[in-house]
């Protein structure tokens, strides 16, 4: 475990020790403050596109730590434009211990971990955002006191925060059912791994076009926005495509009566997630946002700590 790129470079046994560690580190967070085990350590965070959550999440992190953290704008050092990806990373290497990424295209990541021998995070790519998935599950352990065994519905679109979502499910025994409509699936390549990783835990894994069908008996309902970063000329197609997939009180009520309703943010609220419900007695958001500070300083400890 060198790099945090993708759920699926780890097993069960490596998230859950992630995920005890995560709430290790909030306990100690909140009883005496963190202990500053990163106080030699700098993380440099690439952006190539907005944050809120995952940059102050990380900033913090390091910060609680006793770690330093340098914010990298998109305009800044323009990753691939100004400056070749691999030159970015072999310059990185000499200045700091780690690097944290976001970035347009998930193979610029492999790029920057092929050269330098620091660890890279994974901050959001198109294909991915292995972060996010690992707050989320840490939440849901914390709400429901367990995962193996629960339904997760996701409802919209088969995108990045989808796709990470769906592998920690099946590596964490959590029956996952999607519905997104027709062309906005997920990629059947990565399906076709999904439903491999889920027999191999025991869990089911189910793509529908119904979110009725999708949300029956789930103990967790998750959306997304339609439209992600980068595809913003789509987003008046997708708002027609995508309006019977709207998370509102109605479909809350088919599911469980205690179903968590959660959504990695920020919301565009009135599309894909009502103002009642984004605010309900089922919404976790806020506290799903805030797991983001706790998951991030678990991978930061794993992967900065005790390194030369
Ligand atoms: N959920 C999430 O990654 O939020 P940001 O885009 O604000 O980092
Ligand atoms: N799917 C969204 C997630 C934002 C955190 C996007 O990529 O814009």
């Amino acid at each position: 475990m060198c790099n945090f790129l993708a759920i699926d470079d780890f097993t069960n046994k490596e998230l859950k020790t992630l995920l005890k560690l995560a709430i290790d580190l909030k306990k100690e967070y909140f009883s005496n403050g963190n202990k500053p085990i990163l106080n030699d350590k700098t993380l440099a965070m690439i952006f190539q596109k907005p944050s809120l959550r995952t940059r102050v999440s990380f900033e913090m992190a390091m910060h609680h730590l006793g770690g330093k953290a340098i914010y990298i704008s998109p305009s800044e050092i323009e990753l691939g434009k100004r400056e070749s990806v691999a030159d970015v990373a072999k310059v990185l290497d000499g200045y700091v211990d780690g690097i944290m990424a976001r970035v347009f295209q998930y193979q610029q990541l492999i790029e920057l971990a092929e050269n330098t021998t620091i660890p890279v995070i994974n901050g959001l790519s198109n294909y991915n955002h292995p972060c996010q998935a690992l707050g989320d599950i840490l939440t849901i352990m914390e709400l429901k006191s367990r995962v193996e065994g629960l339904k997760l519905a996701f409802v919209g679109d088969g995108n990045n925060v989808a796709t990470s979502l769906a592998k920690i499910c099946a590596l964490m025994n959590i029956n996952f059912t999607i519905a997104s409509p027709k062309g906005f699936e997920l990629n059947k390549d990565i399906i076709n791994h999904i439903k491999t990783i889920s027999s191999d835990n025991q869990a089911d894994f189910l793509q529908v076009s119904n979110p009725i069908e999708a949300v029956s008996e789930a103990d967790i309902i998750y959306t997304d926005v339609w439209t992600s970063m980068g595809q913003e000329q789509e987003k008046e197609s997708r708002r027609q495509l995508f309006q019977n997939y709207q998370v509102n009180q109605m479909l809350v009520d088919k599911a469980k009566s205690n179903v968590i309703v959660m959504h990695d943010l920020p919301a565009n609220r009135g599309e894909e997630i009502t103002e009642e419900v984004a605010d309900g007695s089922n919404s976790v958001i806020f506290h799903q946002a805030h797991n983001r500070l706790h998951s991030a300083k678990a991978i930061l400890y794993h992967l900065l700590a005790n390194k030369q």
